[in-house]
């Protein structure tokens, strides 16, 4: 505990110090160590696509860990936290999300399958599920040159997503909306509408970002979170077309601006919880495409900043209809979308590629490509997708 607060005042420090600086906010090339600035070096480009909106252009208030009172920084002091490793939530326009309050009045609780019911359904979705569209979409949408969230790149990137959402659920009852932010990238919702008041969140994050260069800087987020983003539309693609009517709306969220310390998750949640909806549970993807071979291929499942009764559920899933086993780790902070629903009173569980925080050293520079990714080990994570959607989805508590 010791060490952690001393290394969490020596971020601030270093924070405090850069915001000094903050004509010097691109300086990674100055004082960044040798390979991510190299090899943002040659990937840099500035057009207006590469722009910066207006975000940044106030103090943000940043929250690095649950026992560390938040902080107003400027974006050069939020650049330096980035680049010493440091983590954060950026809470700035969700702060009552952070007050404590309870989810919802009323003493909501939600029920989640004590039993698996849906195998039928579960197994003809998964027998559709293929790898053809992981390639299809991820070659494009980690062609756009970043994904950032406060710049044009960010706001095609996720235009283009919404289109294919769109084009993949046509013929079918679900709607599709963008949920818009403070910044250029809105999220998208896909929504299938059930006949009770309750809804299950399946999610992953669009937003790519260079951590040396958040805008200008090459990050093509194939694993991070391409991978999610297109593990979850493949399984929507999948229960429609096994004709997927569940009895609580199931929505699909592929939120904009993780990168920028959960921005899209946070909006959204907050939303949903000022407006007393009936969130069941999320269950969230962010990177399900990289191993290490040397490794035993499993889900990791993230075992802080979620529900423990929806992990159990989860790894039960996977045990029934995957062929990998879970097994629990820690990121040690809200290291994803995840941590925004729990925030907000709200179960969720996150599964990820394997028990290695730092398995892959690719993400967030444009080393992070499709040809790093094991499309086979994907599908387990769509199947995971499904058979949550429909064991959850048509539950009737
Ligand atoms: N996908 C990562 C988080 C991650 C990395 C989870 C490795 C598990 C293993 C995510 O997109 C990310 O980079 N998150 C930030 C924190 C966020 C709150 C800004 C991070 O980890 O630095
Ligand atoms: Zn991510």
């Amino acid at each position: 505990m010791r060490i952690q607060f001393g290394i969490l005042a020596a971020a601030w420090a270093l924070a405090a110090a850069a915001g000094a600086q903050h004509q010097h906010v691109f300086g990674a090339a100055g004082g960044a160590p040798g390979d991510g600035a190299a090899a943002a070096a040659s990937d840099i480009r500035v057009t207006w696509e590469t722009q910066p909106g207006r975000l940044y252009e106030s103090a943000r208030l940043i929250k690095v860990a649950e026992n560390v009172r938040p902080r107003w920084l400027d974006i050069g002091s939020i650049m330096a936290l980035r680049r010493a490793g440091v983590r954060f939530m950026d809470i700035t326009d969700v702060q009552d999300l952070h007050s404590g309050a309870p989810a919802l009045a009323g003493g909501y609780e939600s029920q989640l399958p004590q039993r698996l019911a849906q195998k039928k359904d579960v197994e003809g979705a998964i027998g559709r599920l293929s790898e053809e569209l992981y390639g299809k979409v991820l070659v494009p949408f980690t062609a756009f040159h970043n994904r950032y969230y406060d710049s044009e790149n960010g706001r095609r990137s996720s235009q283009w997503l919404q289109e294919q959402v769109e084009a993949l659920v046509a013929g079918h009852n679900v709607t599709v909306r963008q949920f818009r932010h403070k910044f250029a990238q809105p999220s998208v919702i896909a929504r299938i509408e059930g006949a009770s008041d309750e809804t299950v969140v399946i999610s992953a994050h669009q937003d790519s970002v260079n951590m040396w260069l958040p805008w200008f800087g090459r990050a093509s987020g194939a694993d991070d979170d391409g991978s999610g983003t297109v593990t979850i539309l493949e399984a929507l693609r999948g229960i429609l077309a096994q004709g997927f009517a569940p009895h609580r709306s199931v929505e699909f969220h592929w939120y904009a601006g993780e990168e920028g310390g959960l921005l899209g998750s946070q909006d959204v949640a907050r939303a949903y919880r000022n407006e007393a909806r009936k969130v069941v549970a999320n269950m969230h993807f962010d990177m399900t495409g990289f191993w290490d071979r040397k490794d035993k291929e499993l889900i990791g499942l993230v075992a802080d900043h979620t529900d423990p009764e929806t992990r159990a559920l989860v790894a039960r899933l996977a045990a029934e209809y995957t062929r990998l086993q879970t097994r629990e780790f820690s990121c040690g902070y809200a290291c994803s979308d995840h941590a925004s629903w729990n925030t907000a009173g709200f179960r969720s569980a996150m599964a990820f590629e394997s028990d290695q925080l730092d398995g892959n050293t690719n993400i967030h520079t444009p080393a992070d490509s499709v040809e790093t990714l094991d499309f086979t080990h994907m599908l387990e994570f769509s199947k995971l997708a499904v058979a949550f959607a429909y064991e959850v989805g048509y539950h009737q508590p």
